[in-house]
């Protein structure tokens, strides 16, 4: 079996960590002794905040928070720039090394360059088009089984409602495990990993949730380890299952520690990205609800044409398809990106020095007037073909682009689009609450969540 590669020569071993002094010609924050404070008071509205960072300084700016300096560069332009990726100058190993390394370390976007190029390619298998349709099989089930369990007609609080169904269907597509108390304690476990990531307390101390992260990492990858042996060889249509017996240019089968990393970052990219996105498009249907009218209609003629939603007829949601884009456009589940610059560079006449930590945001792109005219009005006609023509290609980016886009994006297609048809086919949807202002109905970082955690009530027609 392979040894791990520990592949980093590509960073140079000088390469400097840029302060105030080396950022100080850039516009942007002054200095403060309360780094914490500047924060935490970030935190509490990222949007506005980042709003009036871009309003005073520019679409190039100096910021400071507990982690010390970086750049932000927002707009289209500077997504191509830092995706795209063109002169390999930006690692995004070292962006996202800071936030995820300990509980996620060697996943597929801690990986740069070479390294991804390989891993990349050997883990896409596992979302070609026949383990995708034993996916949409998994699923179908899944959640047919999953809102079976829901209340109809009493209002019940949808995120973690949505939260634990899509944990449960992870289970089985990506793991093979039924649904019992096996899955219920990989579960927690992947949830305490995740949970532990985004914490303030980067040591796993006594009752820390990084203690817990790390115990739930121990769990997991214990559990993978003595899975791997029992997958390997074996025909399966989860995809743990495709990764095992997936094979590299070589022709090698990944280690088991390179499994056991995949396997833990997989799980974790997938998991609050769907559970938000779900979230968010549920919100705007229940305050337009001519929306959820015009899918029903999408779903009533592919009812018609194939008496049921089949893999082939995933294409036919176009409108919901539209609907779902223009939900990630206004809360993105990522809504911005860390790398790290392995030179120097410039960008709009600005010179940002060699090691810079530097930050893109869909966030904030998706809110350019230039590109999206009315920003905050939820228009799902903005995805029709006519009106997406001649749209900068980085102006839209929820699934990030270039080298490390998102490799699960299909998968998470699939599965918003099966969701929303079991959802809508019957039923509507309705809230009470007073929604409508996403800057205060939603904890835009690290994921976006609803504050309430959206109260719905679920009507048959
Ligand atoms: C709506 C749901 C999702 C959103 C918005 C989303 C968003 C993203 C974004 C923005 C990135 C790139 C981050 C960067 O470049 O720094 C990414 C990477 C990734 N995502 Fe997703 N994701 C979603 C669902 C999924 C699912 C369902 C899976 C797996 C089944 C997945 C697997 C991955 C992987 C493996 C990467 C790393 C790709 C690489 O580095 O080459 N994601 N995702």
């Amino acid at each position: 079996m392979n040894a791990p590669t520990l592949n980093r020569e590509w960073i140079p071993a000088d390469l400097p960590n840029p302060g105030w002094d080396e950022l100080a010609h850039l516009p942007g924050m002054q200095p403060t002794r309360f780094k914490m404070w500047r924060t935490i008071k970030f935190l509490q509205n990222p949007l506005g905040a980042m709003r009036s960072l871009v309003d005073d300084y520019g679409s190039v700016y100096r910021r400071q928070d507990f982690g010390g300096w970086g750049v932000s560069l927002i707009g289209p332009d500077a997504n191509e720039l830092v995706m795209f990726n063109k002169d390999r100058i930006f690692s995004s190993d070292l962006g996202w090394t800071p936030v995820l390394e300990l509980l996620f370390p060697r996943g597929l976007m801690l990986l740069d360059f070479e390294e991804h190029r390989v891993h990349r390619k050997t883990l896409s298998v596992a979302f070609k088009t026949e383990p995708m349709q034993h996916y949409f099989s998994q699923l179908e089930a899944g959640i047919a089984r999953g809102l079976a369990k829901w209340q109809k007609g009493s209002t019940f609080r949808f995120y973690p409602a949505i939260k634990a169904l899509t944990l449960d269907l992870a289970a089985t597509s990506f793991l093979g495990v039924p649904w019992g108390p096996e899955a219920d304690r990989i579960n927690q476990s992947f949830v305490d990993m995740v949970q532990a990531s985004v914490g303030v307390v980067r040591k796993p101390l006594p009752f820390t949730a990084m203690k817990k992260g790390v115990d739930g990492r121990a769990f997991m990858s214990a559990y993978f380890a003595r899975e791997i042996p029992k997958r390997r060889g074996v025909q399966g249509d989860d995809i743990f299952s495709q990764v095992c017996n997936a094979r590299n240019e070589d022709d090698e089968l990944l280690t088991t520690q390179e499994i056991i990393d995949h396997m833990n970052f997989l799980m974790m990219a997938a998991h609050d990205t769907t559970t938000s996105s779900i979230t968010s498009v549920l919100y705007f249907l229940v305050q337009h609800p001519e929306w959820q009218d015009r899918i029903r209609a999408e779903i009533t003629a592919i009812r018609a044409a194939h008496g049921g939603l089949t893999y082939a007829a995933l294409a036919e949601m176009t409108v919901t398809e539209m609907v779902f884009k223009e939900a990630l456009r206004l809360v993105s589940p990522v809504p911005s990106m860390p790398r790290r610059a392995l030179k120097s560079f410039v960008f709009q006449n600005h010179l940002i020095p060699a090691g810079t930590q530097v930050g893109v945001s869909p966030m904030m792109t998706h809110r350019m007037a230039e590109h999206w005219p009315d920003p905050e009005r939820f228009d799902p006609t903005r995805f029709t073909p006519e009106n997406s023509r001649g749209r900068h290609k980085y102006a839209w980016v929820p699934f990030g682009g270039g080298a490390h886009m998102c490799l699960g994006l299909h998968f998470a297609y699939m599965q918003v689009k099966q969701f929303f048809f079991a959802l809508l086919e019957h039923n509507r949807v309705v809230s009470d609450a007073p929604l409508g202002d996403i800057e205060r109905d939603f904890q835009m970082f690290p994921i976006p969540k609803p504050k309430g955690g959206l109260p719905v009530r679920i009507e048959a027609l």
